[in-house]
């Protein structure tokens, strides 16, 4: 594992692309600050220097169904939190008791049977001063190193490349946010009040809408009063 640092950069996701062009990877990428980092589905995702960490770990893998891909990254800080109750609200959003705390971001550039694949994981280690996003604190903060938690999420990784994601389902059904519960879920711009029932073995989400089952493999869950118009 090849480790890059830098005392600010607009986002951590792009330096790992650009070092991955001459690196062969695995690499991480961190920063003290980071002025444009970007969340899921392109939202903002705010950083406040001493308060949030951030970093990407890029590599090259043979292109092959990466789907659950990223909820692995999620089992892997999880792992590595192991001293905080961390849940993942499907697909990868930390969860500290209710509130998010963090979120991982998967993204990747497919060329022939080769696909180059940055995960990026942002975690709030304070409450946040210039946004509402929760924070871990409670001094575990300081015990988070972007090491361990590269190493762990690699060896998760190494381990679905192996094999699939079917080896990982009971432990993320054990982690998973309102296992059992109703949530609202939003699919598109139609929202649908479901029961979370658990993952299949290719890590979409299990439902109960009514009596009816279906497998979602897109769509979040809103956290209770989302409003609409802020998804
Ligand atoms: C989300 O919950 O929407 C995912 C957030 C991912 C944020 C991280 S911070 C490190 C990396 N660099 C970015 O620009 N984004 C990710």
């Amino acid at each position: 594992m090849n480790y890059f640092h830098f005392a600010s950069l607009p986002s951590t996701q792009d330096k790992a692309f650009e070092l991955l062009e001459s690196t062969a990877g695995p690499l991480v990428v961190s920063v003290d600050e980071q002025t444009k980092g970007r969340g899921r589905l392109q939202r903002p995702w705010i950083h406040e220097k001493e308060n949030s960490l951030a970093m990407s770990l890029g590599f090259h893998v043979p292109a092959k169904n990466l789907s659950a891909l990223s909820l692995v990254v999620g089992l892997g800080v999880v792992k590595e939190l192991s001293a905080l109750p961390l849940q993942l609200k499907w697909p990868n959003d930390l969860m500290l008791r209710d509130s998010k705390v963090g979120g991982i971001l998967v993204e990747s550039k497919i060329l022939e049977s080769q696909a180059t694949v940055v995960v990026g994981i942002g975690i709030n280690l304070q409450h946040l001063k210039t946004a509402p996003y929760s924070g871990i604190g409670n001094g575990i903060e300081y015990l988070i190193s972007v090491k361990g938690v590269a190493e762990t999420v690699w060896k998760y990784l190494c381990e679905f490349f192996k094999s699939d994601f079917s080896v990982f389902r009971s432990e993320y059904e054990k982690i998973l946010w309102r296992r059992g519960q109703s949530v609202r879920f939003k699919i598109q711009e139609s929202i649908s009040e479901m029961k979370v029932i658990g993952v299949d073995a290719s890590g979409a989400l299990i439902v109960d809408r009514g009596g009816k089952i279906s497998m979602q493999d897109s769509g979040e869950i809103l956290f209770s009063g989302e409003q609409i118009s802020e998804v």
